[in-house]
């Protein structure tokens, strides 16, 4: 069969396929870039799960009109100029499709103003070969980009959707995610119509715990033992739900690397590491942020973003499971607990990089390699044996 080019939209859909699974990952995409544009409130609109509509709309640094059309192009991004940009990458985009790719499996227009510039710009990707079409509008400073009917010409995916109801919790699961590590940001959502959350911005601690309360539950709040803890370059902070709180609130376990939440084999097992010395099988509440310097995680290893690789891998299991051990058991030294209280444990574990130590409580495959081909004792669905979309 001859070769030849693809057409671009057929090139975008094939893209989409990696990175638009369901309402949920468009949310997911469209609500980052905000993030990445510096938005301080986001408003988030969905009708009939997603399938019917979605519409993002914030208050970021919005877009060029001379740049409307490329941010709707694959392969065109503000994030990267260079490789030694993708190394040290703090955004949450840089490769430059997710809009191309939405855009290719619905109808999406993108509408937005910068300060600069005096009237807004709409912008729309038509055919096959998606030329970018611009009109006037009208909009505030920031972006608003509607996604309207997902999946009308690819009828295979359309089919895979799940109830309205269903795919609305996916998008709710992956807000409540974002909103924990991201207290500083206004996010609203409504289904149908309807105000669902209103996640006004977090400054003080009192008002984060009230976060943690509305999204891992009252219980988890309330017996959460705070982590913070520093060594070299990293840093884990968050909090755990106490072991000795009777375990409520389980879906709650969520690990950010960098402010991206992640699901990592390593990670999880180091976790529930944690957990098991003391003497829980049942896996608690958790969130967790791990601060690593950029150049020691490679966040360019899955399409959806889902996955980082650490270059120290056995360092960081090791740092992980250490700080939280000295949470844990300085907590359990601590009895009685009071419970409905929260603890604060500062603690700062000695992290070695002899590998000696780890044979103990690492996988065997992270003892010898950083390839994530984990034996089947520990290929348990990440974040406690809950699925998880994004
Ligand atoms: N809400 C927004 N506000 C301001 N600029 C935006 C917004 N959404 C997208 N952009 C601009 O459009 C470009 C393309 O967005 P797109 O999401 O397709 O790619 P990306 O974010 O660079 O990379 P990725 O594909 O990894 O998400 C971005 O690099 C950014 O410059
Ligand atoms: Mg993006």
């Amino acid at each position: 069969m001859a070769i030849k080019i693809l057409p671009a939209q057929l090139a975008n859909q094939i893209a989409a396929g990696e990175v638009v699974e369901r309402p949920a990952s468009v949310v997911k995409e469209l609500v980052e870039n905000s993030l990445d544009a510096g938005a301080t409130r986001v408003d988030i609109e969905i009708d009939k799960g997603g399938s019917k509509l979605i519409k993002i709309r914030d208050n970021g640094v919005g877009i060029e009109k001379q740049d409307l059309a490329l941010a709707l192009s694959r392969h065109a991004t503000s994030k990267v100029a260079c490789l030694d940009d993708l190394d040290a990458i703090m955004s949450f985009g840089f490769r430059g499709e997710a809009l191309a790719s939405i855009s290719s499996v619905a109808r999406l227009t993108l509408t937005s103003k910068t300060a600069q510039q005096d009237e807004a710009w709409q912008a729309y990707a038509e055919g096959n070969d998606m030329a970018v079409k611009v009109v006037p509008a009208a909009h505030p400073v920031g972006s608003t980009i509607e996604v309207v009917d997902l999946f009308f010409n690819t009828p295979a995916r359309r089919r895979f959707l799940k109830s309205d109801k269903t795919e609305f919790t996916h998008i709710d699961e992956w807000l409540k995610r974002i909103a924990l590590v991201r207290s500083d940001i206004h996010f609203t959502l409504t289904h149908n119509g309807k105000l669902v959350r209103n996640l006004r911005p977090t400054t003080t601690e009192a008002q984060y715990m009230q976060r943690l309360a509305q999204i891992g539950g009252k219980a988890f709040a309330e017996s959460a033992l705070k982590v913070d803890c520093q060594h070299d370059e990293l840093a884990l902070s968050g909090y755990l739900q106490s072991p000795t709180a009777a375990v409520v609130g389980q879906d709650t376990h969520y690990f950010y690397v960098n402010g991206r939440l992640i699901r990592d084999r390593l990670v999880n097992h180091a976790v529930k590491q944690a957990f098991a010395d003391v003497g829980m099988t049942e896996q608690p509440a958790f969130v967790l942020m791990l601060t690593i310097e950029p150049h020691q995680v490679d966040v360019n290893v899955h399409p959806a973003k889902h996955e980082v690789r650490f270059h120290q891998s056995r360092y960081v299991h090791d740092f992980i499971l250490q700080a939280l051990q000295s949470a844990l058991s300085q907590l359990l030294e601590n009895e009685p607990i009071e419970l409905n209280q929260q603890h604060s444990v500062a603690v700062s574990p000695q992290v070695s990089e002899s590998t000696s130590s780890y044979s103990s409580v690492m996988p065997k495959s992270y003892a010898s390699t950083d390839e994530y081909q984990v034996s089947s004792r520990y290929s348990d669905q990440p974040f406690g044996g809950h699925k998880v979309y994004w």
